[in-house]
């Protein structure tokens, strides 16, 4: 039985990672992609998810836009990492993919209503989509199997010391999401950012001259100089396709089983994912954190996710 799961996502590079790895695999059954505003601008994000669905050749995923700003705060963009369109480092085709009129939030309230299935979500943006359908329609929480997120840390952080990118864009959504009481797996930086594709299989990626591996390679390589640059990491750290392999192939982290809380009103910790790894707190568990990944795994599942995804663009399978 295939895992049914929504896709919220603000493509930016390791998302369109994240979209590729999920339509190559034969576990997931993709129900929707959705889009936020996050690495970039709310029309942006939606225009490369377009894209990445057009270069795949998957226009038949139903693809819904959703918020174009936190719940209550002023967007903040990632444009320092994944460039003024948010997929810089390569060409990609024209926006050809067909959309739904309908917002995201609506489309996730709707498609886990009427799902025969539990459905996962699985948002690797900031949190107000999933946030604000929880509010909406908590009565959705019924026919939801987990989320699946990526995002905090319990050790480490990338948008100030104290948080991650996607938590931070968003806290109070994502407080909504971690206290919602469904089950919670967070893929963390204390993963994601050890997640590192290099710049050497960026470079072998580019020489396969597939459809898709002609544009991952350069997009990769984009990413990882990126990540150099600016928090001085060797190579791409491929945050949200981890996120969708612990689906797949659930050997590729250990977890551990944490009580997790967001920091909403701090000045310096704004959207800190604080996890009682402790126990000091009494409260139970409500989050499996990601702690530990086997890198070596999930780039065999990466490089072999591009390596079917040109096959099938080249008619071989
Ligand atoms: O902090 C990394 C996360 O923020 C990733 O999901 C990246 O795509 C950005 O959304
Ligand atoms: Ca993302």
């Amino acid at each position: 039985m295939k895992t049914k799961i929504i896709l919220d996502c603000d493509p930016g590079h390791d998302d369109m990672m994240a979209i590729m790895l999920a339509a190559s695999s034969d576990e997931l059954e993709i129900l929707g992609i959705t889009t936020v505003a996050g690495n970039q601008t709310g029309d942006k994000t939606f225009e490369n998810a377009r894209r990445v669905l057009t270069l795949i050749e998957r226009k038949d995923i139903p693809l819904a836009r959703g918020a174009d700003k936190p719940i209550i705060r002023e967007l903040i963009t990632a444009p320092q990492i994944h460039g003024t369109s948010g997929l810089d480092g390569a060409e990609l085709p024209g926006p050809d993919a067909p959309y739904l009129d309908c917002h995201a939030v609506d489309f996730i309230i709707d498609t886990v209503k009427t799902s025969p299935e539990k459905v996962t979500l699985v948002p690797t943006g900031p949190l107000t989509n999933i946030g604000l359908a929880l509010i909406k329609a908590p009565e959705i929480k019924k026919n939801i199997k987990e989320i699946v997120l990526m995002g905090g840390a319990v050790y480490d952080s990338n948008m100030t010391p104290g948080a991650e990118f996607n938590i931070f864009v968003d806290p109070e959504a994502a407080r909504e999401v971690f206290l919602c009481g469904l089950p919670v797996t967070m893929v963390g930086l204390d993963v994601t950012n050890k997640s590192l594709m290099s710049f050497a299989q960026a470079e072998e990626i580019s020489g396969w001259g597939g459809k898709i591996s002609s544009v991952v390679g350069p997009l990769m390589r984009f990413f990882a100089q990126a990540n150099l640059d600016y928090f001085g990491i060797n190579g791409a750290p491929i945050h949200d396709a981890l996120t969708v392999a612990t689906l797949i192939n659930p050997a590729v982290v250990e977890f551990e089983n944490y009580f997790v809380d967001v920091e909403t009103r701090g000045e310096l910790t704004r959207g800190q994912t604080v996890a009682d790894v402790y126990g000091v707190t009494g409260k139970k568990p409500n989050c499996r954190v990601a702690m530990r990944v086997n890198n070596r795994l999930f780039m065999s599942i990466m490089m072999d996710a591009v390596k079917k995804l040109d096959a099938r663009l080249a008619g071989a399978v």
